[in-house]
């Protein structure tokens, strides 16, 4: 019989990609319980504001500046949180960042630095937290992906098997983790007003506009809040991502169809060392 996860009344969280959007909106939704948190990013000016305005809802904050795509670093900024807060109850898998091309043409440089930060840094993150996690037999591992890590569309295709390998690699450790008292969630938010779009790597390639209705940095950090206290194993965050997620499901040709319908594809080549 597996144990029932209990999130602690101060939690030790550590969020990477802590510095804004989501990430920064989830230390302030911890400090509202008087958290503990490790943020990891690189920008340390960031960072600081952020502990700052979690201090004064009620947080404690520890901060360190670290490039994420590099899996040796991660191993050490997770274990000197780990050290600082004296254990991790919850690791926040959230730095990352999108890529827009046809697949076609995408540089190879350019993969290799979208996967080192959203795939590999977080499995070098849950490498370091496990160890302590098992031990003290209590911990949630939440790894935040995207609508399109469960179905990609034109001009996504590597930012989403970027998300995908998530989806791999937590279906496999959920089962692994049976009983040991670590919970391995997937959050999958759709487009979210943050940063992210500005810094999307997308060589000047047309993509569309933001659209109406989309959700706020701290919609999502409410949504991984309440999957902290009551842990699920996936959840997409909005209507379109589950309905394709679906159709994925049952008929990939039908989601190929609905897509289709939807999305003008236009496919751009890549001039060479763009
Ligand atoms: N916004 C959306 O529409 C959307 C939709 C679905 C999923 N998501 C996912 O949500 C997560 C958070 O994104 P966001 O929307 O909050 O965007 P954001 O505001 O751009 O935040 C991204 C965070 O990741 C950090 N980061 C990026 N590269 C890093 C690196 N090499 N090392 C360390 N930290 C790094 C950034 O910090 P520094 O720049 O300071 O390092 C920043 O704190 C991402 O995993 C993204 O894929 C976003």
């Amino acid at each position: 019989m597996g144990k029932q996860w209990v999130l602690p009344k101060k939690p030790a969280v550590v969020i990477t990609g802590a510095s804004s959007g989501i990430g920064e909106a989830c230390a302030y939704r911890f400090s509202q319980i008087g958290a503990r948190l490790a943020l990891l990013a690189r920008r340390e000016d960031r960072l600081e504001r952020v502990a700052e305005r979690s201090r004064e809802l009620g947080g404690e904050a520890h901060i360190a500046a670290v490039d994420l795509s590099g899996s040796d670093a991660t191993k050490r900024a997770v274990v000197d949180a780990e050290a600082a807060l004296g254990a991790i109850d919850v690791l926040i898998n959230n730095a990352g960042f999108g890529l827009y091309a046809p697949l076609e043409s995408v540089p190879r440089d350019d993969l290799e630095r979208l996967f080192a930060v959203n795939t590999f840094g977080p499995l070098a993150a849950i490498q370091s937290a496990l160890p302590g996690m098992r031990r003290r037999e209590r911990g949630h591992i939440i790894n935040v992906s995207s609508v399109v890590g469960k179905r990609a569309l034109p001009m996504t295709g590597a930012y989403g098997a970027s998300k995908y390998a998530l989806h791999g690699f937590s279906d496999a450790l959920r089962v692994e983790l049976r009983g040991s008292g670590v919970e391995v969630s997937v959050i999958c938010p759709g487009f979210t007003k943050t940063e992210f779009s500005d810094k999307v790597l997308d060589y000047g390639v047309e993509r569309g506009r933001p659209r109406a209705g989309a959700m706020s940095a701290e919609d999502v950090a409410d949504v991984i809040f309440e999957c902290a206290r009551r842990p699920r194993t996936e959840i997409l965050l909005t209507g379109k991502g589950r309905t394709l997620a679906w159709l994925q499901r049952i008929s990939p040709k039908l989601a190929d169809w609905a897509i289709a319908r939807t999305i003008a594809v236009r496919l751009p080549r890549l001039e060479q060392g763009s």
